[in-house]
């Protein structure tokens, strides 16, 4: 490392699980850059000031996940219009003057993916059904809102929850019955999972795809098991399907970019690294 070393990293809490050094790690090699990019733990009442701190650190941003997501609104200087929609900041750069820009980028990743993993997907084309109403489920109910999606609908098992977020969005998103999901489905030109369920250690996503029209493409986010049975079904039954762990690597990009001026390229090489830290 020297001076010239560019600096960027990773804050939360806890943070020794996450997967963002090892992909931002393999981009600095992959592209010979003289960079670092590291995770911290960083405790909520420690996150001013860690964020107000990173000019002085020599540090050009920093990704930010649980649970500083929607502190970290606050705290920056600026934000741009994702994060001001979602209410999350994902991603910070310092700017020339030292001021913070907070952005959000997993709309961005979400949307990515969908087109990398499946070239025929445009939200524009059908309905959208979305499982699911915590923070990931309003990246990306910003995200096909903005990208077009003709008609959104939303179902969450607490139905208030997923009220509240379709009021706070503001119109284009229609709210129905957890219990409705295997009938609601015969509309979906997008299927998406939002939701915890189906993750290791977590219970399935009880749901029957027998009404979805075959063309759907069918996504979830959660990425442990890659392929988990809301997509195992659904490949089975012929749609289409996009893995999470692309909206992962996806919603990097931009921040690399920020920080060490390569737009990077998620390729399968670096799909194959990333999957082969998660099963060691
Ligand atoms: P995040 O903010 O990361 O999306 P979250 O706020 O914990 O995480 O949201 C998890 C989502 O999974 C929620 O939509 C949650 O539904 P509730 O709002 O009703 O809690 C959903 N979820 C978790 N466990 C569930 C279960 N057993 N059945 C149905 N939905 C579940």
């Amino acid at each position: 490392m020297t001076e010239a070393t560019l600096k960027a990293g990773v804050i939360g809490w806890p943070i020794d699980h996450s997967l963002s050094p090892h992909l931002h790690g393999f981009w600095l090699e992959h592209y010979k850059i003289d960079g670092e990019y590291l995770p911290f733990a960083v405790e909520t009442e420690n996150l001013k000031s860690f964020l107000k701190s990173l000019a002085d650190q020599g540090r050009r941003g920093t990704n930010v996940t649980l649970p500083h997501k929607e502190t970290t609104l606050s705290v920056v200087d600026q934000i741009d219009e994702q994060a001001k929609r979602v209410g999350a900041v994902n991603t910070v750069v310092v700017q020339k003057d030292g001021s913070l820009l907070g952005s959000n980028t997993d709309g961005f990743g979400f949307l990515e993916n969908m087109h990398d993993q499946n070239p025929k997907w445009a939200a524009k084309r059908g309905p959208a059904i979305v499982l699911g109403a915590g923070g990931a489920a309003r990246a990306i109910l910003v995200a096909l809102l903005e990208a077009g999606a003709p008609e959104i609908r939303l179902l969450n098992r607490t139905k208030e929850r997923a009220e509240e977020l379709a009021g706070e969005l503001g119109g284009g998103i229609k709210v129905d019955d957890w219990a409705a999901r295997s009938e609601v489905v015969s509309e979906a030109a997008t299927l998406v999972n939002t939701t915890s369920l189906g993750m290791k250690g977590q219970p399935p996503l009880e749901i029957d795809l027998s009404r979805l029209p075959e063309s759907a493409t069918v996504t979830d986010i959660v990425y442990t098991p890659l392929e988990t049975g809301l997509l195992k079904n659904a490949k089975k039954r012929g749609n289409p399907v996009v893995d999470g762990l692309g909206m992962l690597l996806h919603q990097a990009r931009p921040g690399f970019q920020a920080w060490f001026g390569v737009e990077p390229e998620v390729t399968k090489d670096l799909r194959d690294h990333v999957l082969k830290v998660m099963e060691s």
